[in-house]
């Protein structure tokens, strides 16, 4: 019994001894690893702004300063940015980005080898690598670099329309395209008339857009220009005067009405008033102010 017990305690040993062995022995190989974000990176014109990688191993983040890093961009045969023997070296960088790029010289330790890169050029639009030679070919990490710009929509009031108003609002220098809305105070998008977009040398667009608006509370509008992939908005908002607006015929007809209903109940005396200003300026506000006249008229002759 004795000597069964023995040979099971000896069999569990070696069992755990073998298995310490292979922990030791076969321990998996650090795999250094290269990685970015996986959304783009957005940037306006003339900002600067980081191009994220990461240099890290299963034990954490690896130090850089000491191993030769490469930014390149997908299309472009020279360099963005080299680095090697713990200093830049430019001398194949594509001319375009003399002098903006630059390393975080005091992360490279922490693994940090996200290229800072000033001034950024609508032209910078592009897939990004970052890579170090020294690893696996296939340890590149990619980011998109995505460039806006944008600018203040311009509304200018071309006129009466029937009873409304007719607004421009012109927005130039975006990319990428943006989208123009028409808004009132209560951001109630209002249907807009025609639209062109144009884009120029530069390739940034211009948008045109019209609407035709009617009087509201405060005659309040918004010409609204976004552009989603940049995350940008941008809105100009207009007071319009009431004297912008055409005069309204539904108005002029009720004015009618009125000073007839009034003309037939008064007097010969009132209808010659009538006549007198009918032959003077026959506009609304004079229909409105002789409808005044008239019901005091009416009302003194019923004091009588
Ligand atoms: C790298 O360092 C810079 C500067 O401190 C910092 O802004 C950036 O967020 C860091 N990037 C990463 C991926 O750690
Ligand atoms: C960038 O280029 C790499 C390699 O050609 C590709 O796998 C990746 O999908 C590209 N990224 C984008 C956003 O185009
Ligand atoms: C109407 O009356 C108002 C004040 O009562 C006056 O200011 C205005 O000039 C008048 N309009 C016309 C067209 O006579």
């Amino acid at each position: 019994m004795e000597a069964h017990g023995m040979r099971i305690v000896v069999r569990y040993f070696l069992s755990e001894l073998v298995l310490c062995l292979v922990l030791v022995f076969f321990k998996p190989v650090d795999t250094v690893e290269v990685i970015s974000q996986t959304g783009p990176v957005i940037s306006l014109v003339g900002d600067d702004v980081i191009l994220p990688c990461t240099l890290i191993s299963s034990d954490g983040p690896v130090n850089a300063a000491q191993v030769a890093l490469e930014w390149q961009r997908a299309d472009l045969k020279q360099e963005v940015h080299f680095y090697t023997d713990s200093r830049d070296s430019n001398v194949d960088q594509n001319p375009s980005y003399r002098g903006r790029t630059s390393l975080f010289r005091e992360e490279l330790k922490n693994g940090n080898i996200s290229l800072k890169l000033t001034s950024v050029k609508l032209s910078d639009a592009g897939n990004y690598s970052c890579y170090v030679p020294s690893l696996d070919k296939e340890q590149k990490a990619f980011v998109q670099l995505v460039v806006g710009a944008v600018s203040q929509p311009v509304i200018s009031v071309l006129g009466p329309k029937d009873d409304g108003v007719v607004l421009k609002c012109e927005s130039g220098g975006w990319y990428p395209e943006p989208k123009m809305t028409w808004l009132d105070s209560d951001g109630s998008i209002l249907p807009d008339g025609p639209t062109e977009t144009q884009k120029d040398a530069a390739g940034r667009y211009t948008v045109r857009g019209e609407v035709t608006v009617k009087k509201t509370e405060n005659n309040r509008f918004i010409c609204r220009v976004n552009q989603q992939q940049i995350n940008k908005i941008k809105e100009t908002l207009i007071d319009v005067p009431d004297e912008a607006f055409a005069k309204s015929h539904g108005g002029l007809i009720a004015g009618v009405l009125i000073a007839v209903l009034h003309s037939c109940c008064c007097s010969w005396r009132c209808w010659c008033l009538h006549v007198e200003r009918k032959k003077s300026k026959f506009n609304l506000p004079s229909i409105l102010n002789y409808s005044q006249e008239i019901t005091q008229n009416s009302a003194s002759q019923s004091n009588v």
